[in-house]
């Protein structure tokens, strides 16, 4: 059993009121302790009746007043979101024994802000995303493969389309927990929820 000794105590003067400002402070903790990927957040999406799925995505920054992240519109996310627009996402920083959950709904990112960050992509980027049909079955690895070949060729010298089928998507916040280990299991726990005009804090046990 891991105990957690890293952390000094954190309690609610020390975190800024602003929680995206917060989420920031802790990415940039996290880039610093030498972490791969720490925008990496596991998203839990849910269809109408309630049954959850959850996946990792990447966040890509705060734009619209939410944690932006990008993917198919078309797949099993995609379609949850269209029917059910409310998520929970978490980030695990091992290194820093440290977790933040976001609670919220999502609305779709300005389809020039999709393109935007579509056009920032590495090309095979953009060609996987243009080829895939994210989340149907495929036959085979052969299938896709042979698939993007052929697109490969298509666009050779040329910009790969925007894909109609993928897009961003804000997550507006509408709570976060901010947690760190602590010896003993006495872990802190902060919850930030949005109030009429700032955000309201206070401690959650353990
Ligand atoms: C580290 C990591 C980062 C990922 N980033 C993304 C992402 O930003 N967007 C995305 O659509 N899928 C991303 N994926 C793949 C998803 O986890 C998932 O396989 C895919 O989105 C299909 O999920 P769905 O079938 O539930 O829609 C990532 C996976 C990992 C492990």
């Amino acid at each position: 059993m891991p105990q957690y000794t890293r952390n000094p105590p954190l309690d609610i003067p020390e975190l800024d009121p602003d929680p995206l400002k917060q989420l920031d402070k802790w990415l940039a903790d996290a880039r610093e302790a030498g972490m791969i990927d720490p925008t990496a957040m596991a998203l839990g999406t849910a269809t109408p009746d309630g049954r959850p799925s959850v996946r990792i995505v990447l966040f890509k920054g705060f734009r619209h007043g939410g944690l932006n992240f990008y993917t198919h519109l078309l797949s099993r996310k995609g379609l949850e979101l269209e029917m059910n627009p409310f998520v929970a996402a978490t980030f695990w920083w091992d290194r820093l024994e440290r977790q933040v959950r976001v609670e919220g709904r999502v609305s779709r990112l300005p389809e020039t802000v999709a393109r935007d960050y579509f056009q920032s992509r590495p090309r095979e980027s953009q060609l996987s995303a243009y080829t895939s049909r994210q989340s149907q079955v495929v036959g085979s690895r052969e299938a896709l493969d042979a698939r993007m070949r052929d697109n490969a060729q298509k666009f050779e010298g040329q910009a790969i389309p925007f894909p109609d089928s993928w897009g961003g998507y804000s997550l507006e916040p509408e709570s976060f927990e901010f947690w760190q280990g602590r010896p003993g299991r006495t872990h802190d726990r902060l919850l930030y929820r949005r109030c009429v005009k700032a955000w309201k804090i206070e401690r959650l046990e353990p």
